[in-house]
C-alpha cells in the first residue's frame, strides 16, 4: 500500500514547513515539495496541519485498582486513543507483591494481545524488589525490549517501596541502560493526613485534595532526585502538578543533574475548586490531586524552561458506579479520570491557540520527547524518512464540544463536559494505514503493535 499525504503544513519539534510526505507501506520514503510520486491514495492536507503520531507514556488500561479495574480496557482505550490523535501508549504492568515481574507481564500481555488497535508498550512497575527482581529487570531490558522501571513513594501496602529498595533498584536499572520512573508523593504523610481527616468525619472528595497537600509532592520528588544524583541513574517524574515539585527538579539542575519530568493534561489546565462540588468532585479525585492556578502557570513555564518535557494523560476511567464505591468515604473512591482521547486537541487549544506554547513544543511535549526518553526515537515520534508514518492530518481551525455524547472512551461521564475547544483531529495514520477518518475507526481489534524499546547505553 502507498500513500501521498499532499500540501499539509508538516510540524516536528524542529521545523515547519509546507509539503508533501510519501508512504510506502508502513514507513515514511520521501518527503518534499511537490513530489511526483504516485500512489494508491492520496490524501489532501490543504489547510491542515501534519504532526508526528501523538505518544501518551502514561495510561492505566484494564488495570487493577484500589478494589477494581480501570473502564478501558486494550481495545477501547487504544481507539480513544486514536481518535485524539494518539497512536502509541505507555500502560504500566503491575507487579504484585510477593510475585514475579515475569508473571505480571504474561498478565499484562494476555489484556492486550488482540486487543490494542494503536501502538503500545509497557513500563514496568516494580513493587517488590529483591534480588530475584533484581534479575527479571535485566530480563525485561535484554530480552523484552521493557526499559523503564516504574515505582510508587505512595500508596503503601499495594504498590509503595521503601528508599533502600528504590536505590538497588537505581542500580542495577543504571547498570543497563534503563531508566526508573516514579509516582513522586510521600506516601506516608498521605496516608497520616488520610486518616486524621477520616477520624473528624471529614469525608468528601475535597479531604482527597486535603490529605495531599503541595509538600507531599516536593519532598519525594527531591529526594527522588537526590538518589537518581547518588546512583547515577536516568530518572522520569510522572505526573507532576506543582510548582513545588518542579522547583525540586529546578535546584537538582544545580547541580548539573538533569531529571526528566511529565505532565499531565489535566493539570495544566483544572484546578482544585472542582473539588468543592460535594460528591462531583470525585471525577476528578486522582493523585496527586489537581492544583491551584499558580501551579498551572508554574507547569506551562516548566515546559517553555525545558523542566518538563512530557504531557501525558494518567489515563485512569471509572464508571460513575465504581466512583460510588467511595461516597461515604474519599479514601475509597478509586483514584483516576479519563483523558487519553483528549489530550492532544486540550493541548493545542488551551496551549497552542492560547499562545501558551509554540507548534514546535505542542509536538515535543505531546510525542518526540516521549519517544527520545523511552528509547523509540526516530522510528517513533517524528517525520521523518524511514521513520513509522504515524501522522495527525488535523483541522486547526474546527471547533468542537467534548461530551460523553460524543466521546470514545468507555467511562459515562466527561471530565471535560461542554469544553469548546479549537482544533481536531480529522485523519490518523498509523504505520502506513489509515486508521481514523470520518470519525471511524477503520481498524480490527489487534491492529496495534507491541513496541520494544532499546536501553540507552
Ligand atoms: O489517580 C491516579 N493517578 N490513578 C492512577 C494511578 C497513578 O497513581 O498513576
Ligand atoms: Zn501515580
Ligand atoms: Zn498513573
Amino acid at each position: 500500500m502507498s500513500l501521498l499525504v499532499k500540501n499539509g503544513h508538516i510540524v516536528t519539534a524542529e521545523s515547519d514547513y509546507y509539503g508533501d510526505i510519501y508512504i510506502e507501506g508502513e514507513k515514511i520514503v520521501a518527503i518534499g515539495k511537490d513530489l511526483p510520486h504516485e500512489a494508491e491514495r492520496i490524501i489532501d492536507a490543504t489547510n491542515r496541519l501534519v504532526f508526528p503520531g501523538g505518544i501518551d507514556p502514561h495510561v492505566h488500561l484494564d488495570m487493577p485498582f484500589m478494589g477494581t479495574y480501570s473502564s478501558d480496557d486494550y481495545f477501547t482505550g487504544t481507539r480513544a486513543a486514536l481518535h485524539g490523535g494518539t497512536t502509541m501508549v505507555i500502560d504500566f504492568i503491575l507487579q504484585t507483591q510477593g510475585d514475579s515481574l515475569r508473571n505480571a507481564l504474561t498478565t499484562w500481555q494476555g489484556k492486550s494481545k488482540d486487543k490494542a488497535v494503536c501502538d503500545y508498550s509497557y513500563h514496568m512497575a516494580v513493587t517488590d524488589f529483591n534480588d530475584d527482581v533484581a534479575q527479571e529487570v535485566v530480563e525485561m531490558i535484554k530480552t523484552e525490549g521493557i526499559t523503564s522501571f516504574k515505582t510508587f513513594m505512595a500508596y503503601k501496602g499495594a504498590l509503595m517501596i521503601d528508599d533502600g529498595q528504590m536505590v538497588q533498584l537505581m542500580k542495577v536499572v543504571k547498570k543497563h541502560g534503563g531508566i526508573v520512573t516514579v509516582h513522586a508523593t510521600n506516601g506516608d504523610m498521605i496516608d497520616s493526613l488520610i486518616a486524621k481527616h477520616r477520624a473528624q468525619g471529614k469525608l468528601s472528595p475535597l479531604y482527597h485534595y486535603r490529605s495531599q497537600p503541595e509538600v507531599t509532592e516536593a519532598e519525594a520528588s527531591g529526594r527522588f532526585a537526590d538518589m537518581l544524583h547518588y546512583t547515577g541513574c536516568r530518572g522520569y517524574i510522572v505526573h507532576m502538578t506543582c510548582e513545588g515539585a518542579l522547583n525540586a527538579v529546578r535546584r537538582a539542575t544545580l547541580r548539573n543533574q538533569k531529571v526528566l519530568v511529565e505532565t499531565c493534561t489535566q493539570y495544566l489546565v483544572l484546578d482544585a475548586s472542582l473539588y468543592e462540588k460535594d460528591f462531583d468532585g470525585a471525577k476528578w479525585v486522582m493523585s496527586p490531586p489537581l492544583r491551584e492556578k499558580k501551579d498551572q502557570t508554574a507547569l506551562w513555564s516548566g515546559i517553555n524552561q525545558g523542566l518538563i518535557q512530557v504531557v501525558g494523560t494518567d489515563h485512569c476511567p471509572f464508571m460513575w458506579e465504581q466512583k460510588l464505591m467511595g461516597k461515604d468515604d474519599f479514601s475509597k473512591i478509586p483514584n483516576g479520570h479519563p483523558a487519553i482521547e483528549h489530550r492532544m486537541e486540550l493541548l493545542f487549544s488551551e496551549g497552542v491557540n492560547k499562545g501558551k506554547i509554540s507548534l514546535n513544543k505542542f509536538v515535543e511535549v505531546s510525542s518526540t520527547n516521549a519517544a527520545k526518553i523511552f528509547g523509540m526515537y526516530p522510528y517513533k515520534g517524528t517525520i521523518s524518512i524511514g521513520a513509522d508514518a504515524d501522522l495527525v492530518i488535523f483541522d486547526p481551525i474546527k471547533k468542537h464540544t467534548l461530551s460523553v455524547e460524543t466521546h470514545h472512551m468507555n467511562v459515562d461521564y466527561s471530565a471535560y463536559e461542554g469544553w469548546e475547544l479549537t482544533g481536531k483531529t480529522e485523519t490518523v495514520v498509523l504505520r502506513g494505514h489509515v486508521v481514523i477518518e470520518n470519525e471511524t475507526c477503520t481498524v480490527e481489534k489487534g491492529f496495534g503493535q507491541f513496541v520494544k524499546r532499546k536501553p540507552m547505553n
